[in-house]
């Protein structure tokens, strides 16, 4: 089972900041999972909230936001003061530094309540861009979205790009989500997740990913259930299981 670091290794370092994924990368975990967002201006920055209130010292929507004014804000001191001074980390930044680690990495498109129109085509231009010739763009990654219409939308762009469909309720018709995006992956949250329909997904040769796995009792829950991959704020925790 691949145990990636959920938004960088957000247990010790200010989420999906360049620290938080360097961290990650100090503690041997398998991958990386980040969220991707649009400025005013058109540059993919990383970030999980719409805002930053919570994540920075500034206030407000990331799509009002020129990149050069979310720059001026302060984006780890709200975690720590060893974290002081850590400016909101670009898609490109990030890319050209994940491309020379050994780490597998899991994108997933914040779209959706806020549409960021043109984002899927802005992203794969950055990783064909910057990835060079010999990197695996297609085994090494996954896209995911709980807006499932950017999956589409990638899957349309380059349909060799791995995609994972993010959901937040009991799968019911386990198989819709794929038939309506062509993903490849189906990430749950693990309260949903049950042996009878990630029997049904392994069948039809789709692999289940679960988020956000950070105690004990979650993990010996997913490890009985023989899925791909989990998401951890706490991942060295699992590392040796
Ligand atoms: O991609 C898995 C997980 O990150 C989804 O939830 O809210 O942490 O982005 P969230
Ligand atoms: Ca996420």
């Amino acid at each position: 089972m691949m145990i990636y670091a959920h938004r960088g290794a957000r247990g010790y370092t200010p989420e999906n900041t360049m620290a938080a994924f360097q961290k990650a990368l100090e503690l041997k975990v398998d991958g990386i999972e980040l969220d991707v967002q649009m400025t005013k201006d058109g540059e993919l920055v990383i970030c999980h909230d719409h805002t930053i209130d919570r994540t920075s010292n500034g206030s407000g929507w990331i799509r009002d936001f020129t990149l050069q004014e979310l720059q001026q804000f302060d984006f780890g001191s709200w975690y720590g003061e060893s974290f002081v001074g850590i400016k909101i980390a670009t898609f490109i930044e990030f890319f050209t530094w994940y491309v020379k680690t050994p780490l597998y990495l899991n994108i997933e498109i914040k779209n959706g309540p806020v549409i960021y129109e043109g984002i899927e085509e802005k992203l794969v231009h950055i990783m064909k861009t910057i990835a060079p010739k010999d990197f695996d763009l297609y085994g090494r990654l996954n896209i995911s979205s709980f807006y499932h219409p950017s999956l589409c939308k990638i899957k349309e762009l380059d349909n060799h790009f791995k995609t994972g469909v993010l959901f937040s309720c009991y799968p019911v018709d386990v198989l819709s989500f794929i038939k309506q995006t062509n993903a490849d992956y189906l990430h749950s949250h693990w309260y949903y997740l049950d042996a009878k329909w990630i029997k049904i997904a392994h069948d039809a040769g789709i692999g289940v990913n679960s988020y956000t796995v950070n105690t004990l009792e979650e993990f010996n829950f997913v490890k009985k259930l023989n899925i791909q991959g989990i998401f951890s704020d706490y991942p060295d925790c699992w590392l040796k299981r």
